[in-house]
């Protein structure tokens, strides 16, 4: 568990003693009058609980430190360092400074960089993943630190706030495109289907596509990992596949530029052996050759959007969820078919 002082919570506390948290905040920290009778109460729920109030959750509550943590997951993944942009942009403007941290998509580090973040006296903490864990999160709110989620979404943590594209749209978006251009034999390189936005763009792609009546055997589903390498590695898969798809979906533009090495490498004529359409539109997307088909997402916007509720939460306004448009952009790498 991410904390300070290991489960027992402020509002372990207002529970028990039958206040709210901002009470037993305001008996603590004695930053305003409280009747004699809550302030007993309050007393004598941190004896019955054994509670030690957190110094750093005591700081954050009463003198706060003007810093915020974004935790992400991979610097090499250039929708990332977009996404960082838009957020520095808003937090610097705001008057905060951010402190960025890197997991490489491993649960340790991301708990790791949660508790140092946490120990360095962060105002308020912008996830990109859940995989610092669910429970962890909720034990972070619980301190009275506010969190938001950048780019994902989860119903299992309540008030936690997100600002997110609807990937389910952007799946559908990418199905319908290559169906129309006159495919038929499709091939999905799927992201982490442990989180909603690799769930998401699966599951639109994939109701699209049999809206159109595909059937599933035209279709292939490989696991990906939204990595470059992953990307890299899922090619080498599909040039073994008999026959060859004649679509490709990537989840992400990092796993298709990871493709397009390899199917560069093998001397594939892209889009005349496959179409292929990717999902983010990274800058870099625009750049390469050739130039990559894409659904786009306001990566820019998911940072500053989540930067902006997150500080406003942090100087208690209620905080938003916010769904973004997917939105097609056409380059060089589909062919039509007909
Ligand atoms: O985890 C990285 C991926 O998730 C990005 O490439 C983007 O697609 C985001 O939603």
């Amino acid at each position: 568990m991410i904390s300070k002082k290991k489960k027992i919570s402020i509002i372990d506390v207002a529970r028990v003693a039958g206040v709210s948290p901002a009470t037993v905040s305001r008996v603590l920290n004695k930053t305003a009058r409280v009747s004699p009778e809550l302030s007993g109460r309050v007393i004598s729920a941190v004896k019955e609980l054994n509670y030690v109030p957190d110094p750093f959750a005591h700081g954050m509550r009463t003198k706060r430190t003007k810093t915020i943590g974004l935790i992400i997951s991979d610097i090499t993944n250039p929708f990332f360092p977009e996404l960082a942009r838009g957020a520095a942009d808003c937090i610097s403007s705001s008057g905060y400074s951010l402190i960025l941290c890197n997991t490489d998509a491993e649960p340790r580090k991301e708990k790791e960089y949660a508790q140092l973040l946490l120990n360095k006296g962060i105002d308020g903490l912008m996830f990109t993943s859940l995989r610092v864990g669910v429970e962890n999160i909720r034990s972070i709110m619980d301190e009275g630190i506010p969190c938001i989620l950048a780019g994902r979404k989860t119903d299992d943590i309540k008030g936690l706030n997100h600002v997110v594209t609807d990937n389910y749209k952007g799946g559908c978006i990418a199905g319908g495109y290559l169906f129309k251009l006159g495919h038929r034999r499709f091939l999905h390189v799927s992201g982490p289907l442990d989180n909603s936005t690799g769930k998401e763009r699966l599951a639109g792609f994939l109701d699209t596509l049999r809206e159109y009546g595909v059937d599933e055997r035209d279709i292939t589903i490989i696991n990906g990992d939204f990595t470059m390498k992953g990307g890299y590695e899922s090619a080498e898969k599909i040039l073994t596949l008999k026959p060859y798809p004649s679509a490709i979906f990537f989840a992400n533009d990092a796993m298709a530029i990871g493709a397009l090495q390899k199917f560069w490498e093998e001397r594939i004529d892209i889009p005349e052996v496959f179409s292929i359409i990717g999902f983010d539109n990274v800058r870099i997307s625009a750049l390469i050759a050739p130039p990559l088909t894409t659904v786009s997402q306001e990566i820019y916007e998911i940072g500053r959007l989540s930067a902006e509720i997150l500080i406003k939460i942090i100087e208690g306004e209620r905080g938003e969820n916010i769904i973004l448009e997917p939105k097609l952009i056409e380059r060089r790498s589909c062919r039509c078919t007909g």
